[in-house]
């Protein structure tokens, strides 16, 4: 045939020897065997469905296999996004990379103690941690407020600091919604008490309504919001309606979702539960007294 004429005079040696090959012969027998078949027979019709199927999967696999370094790479360019965007480092424009590398520092604490651990911050994945049996904590009923189940022992903060003062302490939390686990970032002062602002990067909440958690104008009411009340628990959350700011304990308080009750506890419950001994408690203790 003159194609494969033509097709081996590139492929030179790798064709020879697939010439050679006691399979390939057994399959070019089959293959003119099936060409040479009406285009009405049944056998025609499945090789050519299969071998089109064959050719497809292959397209596919190579696609997928080459284009999973880009993912990880954009997977990563978001999560940085999220992290500027939750320390109101993100305009339009913004070098991600350069400005994360500048601006935030990211850190391994352990969430019992609070101490910073040392590690391999770049490489730590805490969500897979947190299903690792060997690297999470089994929470008991009384402890998940946030129905997670369990929670990595090891958690991946993020500061912002200008020389050696900080300036935003990032957390990431995450809690059930009503249809999905939300996972966002919660940004607090160095004081470890005063909101700058919650992001959810990742939910699967109804749009319109429970997926209002990531409505800029929604998230706007979290600035200056205080989440300890004078006995040291957490009164930060949502409350079903719309906040009267010249209430006492206002400062506690964030809008509801409207026709999102469920959404809207699920992220009380979620604040209450990383706020609390069980999540950062301990970590900003140590911030709040070390520096
Ligand atoms: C299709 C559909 C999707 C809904 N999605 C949500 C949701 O994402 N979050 C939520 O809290 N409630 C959602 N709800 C409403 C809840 O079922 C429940 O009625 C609501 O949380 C009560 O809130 P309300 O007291 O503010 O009306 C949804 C309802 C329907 C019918």
């Amino acid at each position: 045939m003159p194609n494969e004429n033509k097709s081996c005079k590139y492929m030179g040696p790798l064709c020879e020897k697939l010439e050679k090959c006691e399979h390939y012969q057994k399959f070019a027998k089959y293959r003119d065997k099936v060409l040479a078949l009406s285009n009405d027979s049944l056998e025609k019709t499945i090789a050519v469905a299969l071998s089109l199927c064959f050719v497809c999967a292959i397209l596919v696999s190579i696609a997928a296999v080459a284009l999973r370094p880009l993912q990880i790479e954009n997977k990563a360019l978001d999560m940085k996004k999220n992290i500027l965007d939750v320390a109101g480092l993100l305009q339009d424009g913004t070098d991600i990379n350069a400005a994360f590398a500048e601006k935030i520092e990211a850190k391994l604490v352990d969430v019992a103690t609070g101490e910073y651990v040392e590690g391999d911050v770049e490489a730590y994945d805490q969500r897979k941690a947190a299903k690792d049996p060997k690297q999470n904590v089994a929470l008991t009923k009384d402890q998940d407020i946030a129905s997670i189940k369990v929670r990595a022992k090891i958690a991946k903060v993020y500061l912002v600091k200008e020389g050696d003062t900080i300036k935003s302490i990032i957390l990431p939390v995450h809690g059930y919604g009503l249809w999905s686990t939300m996972y966002g970032f919660l940004a607090v002062d160095a004081d470890g008490q005063t909101v700058q602002s919650i992001n959810f990067y990742d939910q699967g909440e109804t749009p319109g309504l429970g997926a209002e958690v990531v409505n800029p104008n929604w998230r706007a009411l979290w600035k200056g919001k205080k989440v300890y009340d004078e006995s040291g628990a957490v009164a930060l959350g949502l409350i079903k309606g719309t906040v009267d700011n010249s209430k006492p304990g206002s400062e506690f308080q964030v809008d509801g979702l409207a026709g999102a009750t469920l959404t809207s506890v699920g992220v009380t419950n979620l604040v209450k539960f990383w706020m609390s001994q069980e999540g950062f408690a301990a970590y900003l203790d140590k911030v709040r007294t070390k520096g």
